[in-house]
């Protein structure tokens, strides 16, 4: 079953686009809501790296999630489609002194802290404004998620965040500092996760460290547990909503809240990733000596993710019903690696035809790039074609 598009409407807009379907989107966010909704303390932010499109942002500030973000860049962008500052989670290895200034400004939920120099940066910073950060640690569980090593974060040695054995510490030198509150522990172990297990051994690991925490008399009002829940790519019609029940229920069963304690999660994927695709034209169909090339207006700088994770996204000729043979879908640019997918069934391809790239709502769009001259693709939503 082929993605459900207006296609009369699309010969008015010039390829490559991406399109986004707004009643799949709203669908989405109202679950999310229903699930997350259950339990009393659970908040959901937003993961705007996955997409930053202003019509896409402003259907999801309609729904009243919060927003996670990593850089002074994404905290503006949230603002201007107007989600209170109140909601916004700020983390980021490397937070600039202007990014920092501006979360303090705006009066922002948490900064998600990752290393103690950073702290002492915050602490320093507010301290010239008078104010009092509400700072989170972010702590590597040395979980692994089961997933592309390119995207998995929660391991020991990493970039990312605190190591477990260090907590202690981070959180006595906190505790020090005039300028910071430190309000709870932040986690992320990765992302396109379907393995529910994943997160169960996170929990598990979480309540060992608040056990810990306990101990020294410390409790903490939140825990964000990020975000890394997964999308199934092979069948986006399938299953377009996510198991938001199943994932909010194991987090729900498996982590021990202490009482008043609020769970913050921080979703991305699954939220927007069924409901964007890319849609290029066919510029040329060439035979091989032993395969045939669909040749598209769209390629690496749209959409990355084949290139750079080999990620699978579903090909869809969405104007033919010819018969179907194997092609390899490529792109225009200058890289060998401008590959979409090897040997894919499609509709027969002819010049002109319209070729969706399913699947690609998150990490799609905000990744484009502009390699080779190329011009940053539009994105249209249903309404656009109304
Ligand atoms: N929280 C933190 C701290 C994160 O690093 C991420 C994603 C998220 C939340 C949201 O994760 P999600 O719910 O979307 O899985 N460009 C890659 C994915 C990079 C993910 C980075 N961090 C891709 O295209 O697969």
């Amino acid at each position: 079953m082929k993605g459900n598009f207006p296609i009369e409407k699309f010969s008015n807009v010039e390829t490559p686009f991406y399109y986004y379907d707004t009643q799949l989107l709203r669908e989405t966010l109202a679950t999310v809501n229903q699930e997350a909704g259950k339990y009393e303390k659970y908040h959901v932010h937003y993961a705007i790296k996955a997409n930053a499109n202003k019509k896409v942002l402003s259907i999801i500030r309609e729904s009243g999630l919060g927003v996670d973000c990593v850089s002074g860049g994404e905290i503006r962008a949230t603002l201007e489609a107007g989600f209170p500052a109140g909601k916004i989670v700020f983390a980021g290895v490397g937070k600039s002194d202007w990014e920092i200034n501006l979360g303090l400004d705006q009066d922002i939920f948490c900064f998600n802290v990752e290393s103690i120099p950073e702290l002492e940066i915050i602490n320093e910073l507010a301290a010239a404004k008078n104010k009092v950060a509400p700072v989170a640690f972010r702590i590597n569980p040395n979980v692994g998620a089961h997933t592309h090593a390119n995207i998995t974060t929660g391991l020991k040695e990493n970039k990312f965040g605190i190591s477990m054995e260090d907590m202690d510490r981070v959180i006595d030198i906190a505790l020090e500092m005039k300028n910071i509150k430190f309000i709870g522990l932040h986690f992320h172990i990765g992302s396109q996760i379907l393995d529910m297990t994943d997160f169960v051994a996170l929990c598990n690991r979480i309540n060992e460290l608040q056990k810990k925490l306990f101990n020294r008399q410390i409790i903490i009002d939140h825990i964000n547990v990020g975000g890394g829940l997964g999308i199934d790519y092979e069948h986006p019609n399938r299953q377009a909503i996510p198991d938001f029940e199943t994932y909010f229920a194991t987090y729900h069963k498996h982590l021990k809240l202490r009482p008043k304690q609020e769970v913050h999660f921080e979703l991305g994927r699954s939220i927007t990733g069924q409901c964007g695709s890319l849609i290029s034209k066919v510029l040329y169909v060439k035979q091989g000596t032993n395969k045939q090339f669909a040749i598209l207006d769209a390629g690496m700088t749209e959409l990355i993710r084949p290139a750079l994770y080999q990620a699978y996204h579903k090909i869809e000729n969405i104007t033919s019903e010819g018969p179907v043979e194997a092609y390899d879908v490529v792109g225009p640019i200058c890289e060998s690696s401008d590959v979409f997918g090897k040997t894919i069934d499609l509709n027969k391809v002819k010049r002109g035809d319209l070729i969706a790239m399913r699947s690609a709502g998150a990490y799609g769009e905000i990744m484009a790039s502009g390699y080779n001259c190329r011009t940053l693709p539009e994105g249209y939503i249903t309404e656009d074609f109304i």
